[in-house]
């Protein structure tokens, strides 16, 4: 099988694309001829050492999410050979075979492309997981920053089927596209405060993937008996405008400080997000691409031995939505 590898951190320039010998498949997992995977930002970070950088080993294969073929189960698995899956996990998915937990997956829709069901996988589980639909009320008033990445355009749109309105921050070049998404007010974040345009009209709940300086001035938008839903940002975004940094450190002290704060009510309610895997959900956003009730954006595809390319484009490019690798 063929991998996306590197074995020092760095630039992009580290990465190499491998033949390697086929995996194993392990005890409860499903072996899976992958057809396609999306880059997150986790993928570069780790890469470039900014992010648990102590615990990597080398070889390291990137990528969460997957999309292809099972080609072997466990006795009595609901799957069998030849059905199209996807999902994400913790194990490395920038390569043509992996195998991964059975509870990390489900089936991809008819209708539903390998390419579409990877770049969903973990974004639209960590945006389901930060708004909780089931139980957003129609017309509460939401902010969702960064609205127009590859968890953020996903946020908008699970966040409109719920019928909350939807405020959300992105740069210039994207208000069409965060319009077209469903969002009924856009912030252009590189001219406009967000907590000057809001703190007269504090929102039910703010989804925040931005972090930085900003994280803790969430706060003074979102109404007291409200949410604050903390995306965890391995080191936030650095990019943009403002005084945004990137450490682990701080942010776990964000981390620690919205839980106290949110734990002694002296805030809103306070929920860090890690996205964890779950097959019912991911089957739910499944169903909701195959009716076309979420339609996940791919900026742009490349080939695996063209990874390089792709991890600069997302860290670079200014993506809208989603970058993915095909195998
Ligand atoms: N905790 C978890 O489980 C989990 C899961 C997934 C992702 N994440 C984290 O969530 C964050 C977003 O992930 P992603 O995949 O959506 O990233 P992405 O696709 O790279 O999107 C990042 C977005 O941030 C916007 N942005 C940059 N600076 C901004 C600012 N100051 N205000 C508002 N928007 C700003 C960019 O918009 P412009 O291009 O228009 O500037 C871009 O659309 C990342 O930090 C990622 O690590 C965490």
């Amino acid at each position: 099988m063929r991998a996306s590898q590197y074995s020092r951190f760095g630039e992009s320039s580290v990465l190499e694309t491998v033949q390697l010998p086929a995996p194993a498949r392990a005890k409860g997992e499903v072996l899976v001829e992958n057809k396609a995977a999306s880059i997150t930002p986790l993928d570069y970070r780790v890469r470039k050492g900014e992010f648990f950088k102590y615990v990597q080993r080398f070889p390291k294969t990137p990528g969460c999410d997957f999309a292809g073929v099972v080609l072997e189960t466990e006795t009595g698995s609901k799957l069998k050979r030849g059905d199209r899956v996807f999902g994400f996990t913790s194990k490395g998915t920038h390569a043509s075979q992996i195998s991964v937990p059975e509870a990390h997956l489900a089936s991809i829709p008819d209708g539903v492309s390998y390419e579409e069901a990877a770049a969903a996988a973990s974004a639209s589980v960590t945006a389901w997981q930060a708004l909780d639909p089931d139980r957003l009320k129609p017309g509460q008033r939401l902010l969702i920053q960064a609205g127009t990445g590859g968890v953020g355009h996903v946020a908008i749109q699970l966040a409109k089927n719920a019928g909350a309105h939807v405020i959300t921050t992105t740069s210039t070049r994207n208000i069409a596209f965060a319009q077209e998404l469903g969002a009924d007010e856009v912030i252009d974040y590189t001219s406009t405060d967000f907590v000057q345009q809001l703190r007269d009209k504090p929102v039910d709940l703010v989804v925040d993937m931005v972090g930085g300086a900003d994280n803790g001035r969430n706060r003074q938008v979102v109404k007291r008996n409200g949410r604050f839903a903390h995306v965890f940002n391995c080191g936030y975004i650095k990019q943009g405008w403002g005084a945004n940094f990137s450490s682990p450190m701080l942010e776990m002290r964000d981390v620690m400080y919205g839980l106290i704060v949110g734990g002694l009510h002296l805030g809103p309610k306070y929920s860090p997000v890690i996205a964890a895997p779950s097959s019912s959900l991911l089957e739910r956003i499944g169903n909701l691409m195959a009716t076309g009730k979420l339609k996940i954006h791919i900026d742009r595809a490349f080939p695996l031995d063209q990874a390089r390319a792709a991890h600069d484009h997302l860290e670079h490019g200014r993506p809208r939505g989603k970058v993915i690798l095909t195998m």
